[in-house]
């Protein structure tokens, strides 16, 4: 079978420039508080610095959700069953994916990356490795609309949303991302979801800002993107990584602080920014117990189980697209 096509769903300009990212730079840059969608992240560079982040030895996400991933698989395998389609939201490198793959015996597998010559390469490493299975990458936004290939639809569906990624989003945008996949799988789908647990800020911290500055080129590469795709002169130089824990949202911010007062344009429109002024480049939501099931209970995903025996913590929760029923 092997990859059988890959499909791409992405709005791009003449210049193969997405027009979104065009469009969320110049809305990021006008606002009182500069701030930028995380997927933008995500071009080839960045999908490759995101990889060497797994890597470090301070970045605990990857390594505790492969452990559960491996420990837990049976027992994962027998709550979801075998002949599902397997869905994964930014699937990136797919390296945890042949752990599950192996366990669940899947009737396909449909990787949705934002990054389309990486989920290109990442598919075909994994079509070699499980060579009778359908594979359909489809290159998108999974926070948009999904079409999803004609050949899944009518098959029993498990979305698989590992690395904690819902954590990106703010709670309304996550809800929002959550409900709209319940209705794109449909009732009596599956969701396996991976989640960062709130833990000690020193463990937190550490892992966002890591001593060998890989999160630091990760963050920086944003700008050099913008420089390289939308024609920017900005002074990448003039600017440092910061990644701080918020206690209030439960959440690590990483900024991009300019060190000095600077000018420069993208796209020939003119910004400014004062010294020490940062422009607010992601989240990383951490959630407890229970704030992890509420988030599913309010997307109308019901919790059937977890696995979160992980150090550092790490949750890898599944729930059912469960029918509604009115209550109070
Ligand atoms: C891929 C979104 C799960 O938030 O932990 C890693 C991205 N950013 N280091 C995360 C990230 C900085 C990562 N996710």
């Amino acid at each position: 079978m092997g990859v059988v096509r890959q499909l791409r769903q992405i709005d791009a300009d003449a210049a193969g420039v997405d027009i979104a990212f065009r469009a969320d730079v110049h809305a990021g840059l006008a606002q009182q508080q500069k701030a930028f969608p995380a997927r933008w992240f995500y071009d080839a560079t960045g999908s490759a610095l995101f990889e060497d982040i797994t890597a470090l030895p301070e970045y605990y996400p990857t390594r505790s959700e492969t452990d559960l991933l491996a420990r837990h698989a049976a027992a994962m395998a027998s709550a979801i069953g075998a002949g599902r389609a397997l869905i994964e939201l930014g699937s990136g490198s797919s390296t945890k994916t042949p752990l599950l793959l192996d366990a669940i015996a899947p009737a396909a597998y449909v990787p949705v990356d934002i990054s389309g010559d990486f989920l290109r390469d990442s598919a075909l490493a994994l079509a070699r490795r499980f060579p009778g299975l359908p594979i359909y990458p489809v290159e998108a936004d999974f926070t948009q609309r999904v079409e999803l290939p004609r050949e899944i639809v009518d098959q029993p569906k498990l979305g698989f949303f590992p690395g904690s990624t819902i954590g990106n989003m703010v709670a309304r945008t996550a809800i929002d991302l959550l409900r709209n996949w319940r209705c794109a799988l449909g009732e009596g789908s599956l969701l396996l979801i991976g989640i960062d647990r709130i833990k000690d800020v020193a463990t937190l911290e550490l892992a966002y800002d890591d001593p060998a500055g890989v999160t630091a080129a990760f963050n920086l590469n944003l700008l050099e993107r913008i420089n390289r795709e939308l024609g920017g002169d900005i002074a990448v130089e003039n600017f440092a990584h910061r990644a701080v824990w918020d206690e209030v949202h439960a959440r690590i911010e990483m900024h991009l602080v300019a060190a000095c007062d600077m000018d420069f344009t993208v796209d020939g429109r003119a910004y400014h920014m004062a010294a020490g002024e940062t422009i607010h480049s992601e989240n990383s939501h951490k959630y407890g117990p229970r704030d992890a099931n509420l988030l599913l209970r309010a997307s109308g995903w019901t919790p059937i189980a977890t696995w979160d025996d992980a150090d550092p913590a790490f949750a890898l929760i599944l729930a059912e697209a469960t029918p509604f029923r009115s209550a109070p």
